[in-house]
């Protein structure tokens, strides 16, 4: 099947990233990211003006992905793309680039699912990064997800947890607009709770099924504690910023470990791989590094650029789909809520 020249093109639209990456035999030659900074003035993204993003954005995204693997659109075997779960009009645009592209230079396509690809990133080569071993239990956190899944082999995956209402990057982002922090917060949260006392203030956990996530609440409760303060002294969110920081950090992150803990405990499964653009929080790497001593579990954090949204992670499930022969048809359609 030609392996060793065997490149293949990733395309994710599924929110507000424009990603194209190549790989070739495990490694990524290029991996380029267009981040949609549009949102930032709507604290949150806004469909439409992804989509119009992403139709804008995807030709150049994908010539640079091309130009920085060195090499031309003729040589590649493949064009894996994300069909979903996203935003469809966002997913739109890569589902039809990518059967066009695919068409016009006769090569499979191969349909890729969001989620799984947040999984499998774990499988690209890439310093300073280690695969799991199978079975193990992934957690997926972002600002559209909340997942503890147990990966028993490549495609076989099964959602055991996950959020009833928001995401826990939603808590972050939601959070921290209510204190005034521009979006994406939770970035902002991280940096200031690093500076801050963790026990200062109080946050309840909400109380759902013990590998079920909830983070609604948690956003109702820092809203009415911060109005609360704010009616005694209007410049308590300044004055505390750090320990408000600290405080619901780890919360959240004392939080998405008790879930881990019911999950080990139910599965027996201790290794854990964790992706999507929460891993990045300090807290809850720390956290997940230090239950290596302390519950002798295994734990794989991929780099910061495969954990955020990013096409590195469609070519590698690219890869693995094409070694399988596992293609899609022409008439393959973007699916919003894709299951595993
Ligand atoms: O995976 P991602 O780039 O896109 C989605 O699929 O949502 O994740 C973005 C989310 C945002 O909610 C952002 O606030 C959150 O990841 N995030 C963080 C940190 N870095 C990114 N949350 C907490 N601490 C961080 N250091
Ligand atoms: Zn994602």
């Amino acid at each position: 099947m030609g392996q060793k020249n065997c490149y293949i093109l990733g395309i994710e639209s599924s929110c507000d990233d424009t990603a194209a990456a190549v790989i070739n035999n495990g490694k990524i030659l290029s991996n380029v990211v267009a981040t949609q900074h549009i949102h930032e003035e709507y604290g949150g993204v806004v469909p439409e003006l992804a989509s119009r993003a992403h139709q804008q954005n995807i030709v150049p995204v994908v010539h640079q992905a091309l130009r920085k693997a060195n090499i031309d659109k003729n040589q590649l075997q493949a064009i894996a793309f994300t069909r979903g779960p996203g935003l469809m009009g966002s997913l739109l645009v890569g589902t039809s680039f990518s059967k066009s592209l695919a068409l016009g230079l006769g090569i499979p396509l191969i349909d890729v699912n969001h989620m799984q690809a947040h999984i499998l990133a774990h499988f690209i080569e890439a310093e300073g990064q280690t695969a799991p071993n199978f079975p193990f239990l992934a957690l997926t956190i972002s600002g559209g997800h909340t997942q503890i899944v147990k990966v028993t082999d490549y495609f076989e995956m099964e959602v055991i947890g996950q959020t009833i209402d928001d995401a826990v990057g939603e808590a972050f982002d939601k959070s921290a607009k209510i204190l005034g922090l521009p979006y994406p917060g939770g970035p902002l949260i991280d940096k200031y709770a690093k500076e801050g006392n963790p026990k200062r203030f109080k946050f309840p956990k909400p109380k759902v099924g013990p590998l079920d996530f909830s983070f609604s609440g948690l956003k109702t409760s820092v809203l009415y504690f911060v109005e609360k303060e704010v009616d005694q002294n209007p410049d308590f969110i300044e004055e505390n910023m750090a320990d408000i920081c600290a405080s619901l950090q780890f919360t959240i992150v004392d939080y998405l470990m008790d879930k881990l803990k019911n999950a080990v405990k139910k599965t027996g499964i201790k290794e854990i791989a964790m992706g999507g653009g929460v891993s990045a929080n300090s807290g809850i790497r720390t956290a997940l590094k230090d239950a290596e001593k302390k519950y002798g579990w295994k734990t794989h954090i991929p780099k910061f650029e495969f954990c955020t949204d990013n096409a590195a992670m469609i070519a590698i499930v690219g890869e693995l789909k094409y070694k399988n022969q596992m293609f899609a048809e022409q008439n393959v359609a973007a699916n919003a809520r894709m299951k595993f």
